[in-house]
């Protein structure tokens, strides 16, 4: 068993939960005692999310969103303390990508990752912190990415969207400080997950990949969970504005 603060009780919006980073988060937030509520776009994948809270005596609830929608957002956050009372603990973990040179990417596939990854995370955060600072406070953990910090081929709107991410992470976080809502963010190495495999399935990227990274392997979405429950814990109640990069030392060897 990993890291396990004392998150007993409180209520904790993870989009992107039906799978990957964001399935992992759910699930360690459950088994800390968080009520999970699971959003993204697909209906069973967040039951199947639900269920295995369920399953180990853990409280969660589905509300399939769209973080392109704002009426969606709204109504996430509506469903939320309609469910369960208040909201503790936001991870904004969906985001979205094309794996393609920016000569190629389209207008509109530009549109969808920064209304995704950046407009969604920045209209949620706002309409869940409305709630939190009612309450006496919260936390925000947006996931971002190595990506915020270094350019490279093939995924460059997603990189620039990161990059936002990380500084709407430091703005959030200085004005929302003095309402107690405190606003951090984890950014993963490469992960194996769904939304990597493109890279990582490749073993001679693979191979190139790893070379790089000190720690001598790619994570595991076990590795990025500690992160954000220690960003959501009492041990983190006087950090904001900051980023914990979760990449086995990646970044530090660049
Ligand atoms: N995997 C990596 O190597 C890696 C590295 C660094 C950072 N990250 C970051 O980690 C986070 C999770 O990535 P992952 O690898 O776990 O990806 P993933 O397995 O592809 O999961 C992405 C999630 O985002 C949801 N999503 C996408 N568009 C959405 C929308 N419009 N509305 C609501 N939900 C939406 C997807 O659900 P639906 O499609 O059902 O909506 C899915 O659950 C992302 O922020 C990613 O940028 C990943």
């Amino acid at each position: 068993m990993g890291y396990q603060p004392d998150l007993t009780g409180r209520v904790a919006i993870v989009t992107g939960a039906g799978k990957g980073i964001g399935k992992a988060v759910a699930l360690a937030l459950a088994s800390s005692g968080a009520k999970v509520v699971a959003a993204s776009r697909t209906q069973e994948e967040l039951d199947a999310t639900a269920d295995e809270i369920r399953s180990q005596a853990g409280e969660a609830a589905v509300i399939p969103t769209d973080l392109t929608k704002s009426d969606q957002i709204e109504a996430l956050v509506e469903g939320t303390v309609a469910s369960f009372g208040r909201i503790d603990i936001l991870v904004n973990n969906a985001a979205r990508s094309f794996f393609r040179p920016l000569m190629d990417l389209r207008e509109d596939g530009f549109d969808k990752i920064f209304d995704t990854n950046v407009k969604g995370t920045f209209l949620l955060s706002r309409a869940a912190a409305k709630v939190m600072m009612k309450d006496g406070g919260g936390r925000i953990v947006n996931i971002t990415s190595v990506a915020a910090e270094r350019g490279g081929p093939m995924m460059g709107v997603y990189n620039a969207s990161k990059a936002a991410v990380k500084m709407l992470t430091m703005c959030m976080a200085t004005e929302w400080a003095p309402m107690n809502v405190l606003v951090n963010a984890v950014g993963p190495g490469m992960t194996r997950t769904h939304f990597s495999r493109p890279i990582w399935a490749n073993p001679e990227i693979e191979r190139q990949l790893v070379s790089r990274i000190p720690q001598g392997r790619l994570a595991e979405t076990s590795d990025i969970v500690g992160a954000v429950l220690f960003l959501c814990s009492e041990g983190a109640a006087y950090i904001t504005g900051q980023t914990i990069y979760v990449d086995g030392g990646g970044l530090a060897n660049t």
